[in-house]
């Protein structure tokens, strides 16, 4: 598996001392707001699960599996829910935990839903920014690392579903793709 990688862009260390910055200014910000913090499955499982143990405020949890139409409807921004929330999130300050915003549909999209079904206050907080893919204006409130325009895999990212397990972040072989 390592063998594909052709460079790490972001070590191990770099992500955890990343996560642990982050981890402090949601603390602060959450203080006292018992926010229901939202994953978005698959790809940000590992960047939720580092993160909230940096978390050192009360938190609720819960997932959700979106999966974005085709290249011909992306452009409506339409994502399909494949697991929806336990959560009522009326009322609740949420916080979405992102892998990487590339487009921004998927986020728009979710940001959207949450609103129309009444969250107080709706934030994101994305380990990863792809600024140059972005198709519609969309910003995180908390980003830790932008990337240039590569396709990434490791630390819940994946390509073809593997290399999700990786700990660091990288670029893949361009002869991985080709085969
Ligand atoms: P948007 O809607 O912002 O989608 O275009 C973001 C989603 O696209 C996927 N994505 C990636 N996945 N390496 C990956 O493994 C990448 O470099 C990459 N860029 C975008 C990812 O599923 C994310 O949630
Ligand atoms: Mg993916």
């Amino acid at each position: 598996m390592q063998n594909d990688i052709q460079e790490v862009l972001i070590s191990e260390e770099e992500l955890q001392a990343k996560i642990k910055e982050l981890g402090a200014q949601l603390s602060t910000e959450y203080a006292d707001r018992n926010p229901l913090v939202i994953c978005v499955l698959k790809g940000a499982f590992i960047f939720m699960a580092d993160l909230v143990k940096r978390i050192t405020v009360p938190i609720e949890l819960d997932f959700m599996a979106v999966s974005s139409y085709g290249a011909a409807t992306k452009s409506s921004g339409v994502v399909k829910i494949i697991k929806d929330l336990d959560t009522t999130v009326e009322g609740r300050d949420v916080l979405i935990v992102e892998d990487i915003i590339d487009s921004g549909l998927t986020l728009s999209h979710l940001i959207e839903l949450l609103k129309n079904r009444n969250a107080n206050s709706v934030k994101v907080v994305t380990l990863f920014d792809k600024p140059s893919g972005r198709s519609v204006k969309m910003e995180a409130d908390y980003t830790g690392f932008v990337l240039p325009d590569a396709f990434v895999v490791g630390y819940g990212l994946d390509y073809a579903e593997h290399y999700r397990n990786l700990p660091y972040i990288g670029v893949l072989k361009p002869e991985i793709y080709t085969t």
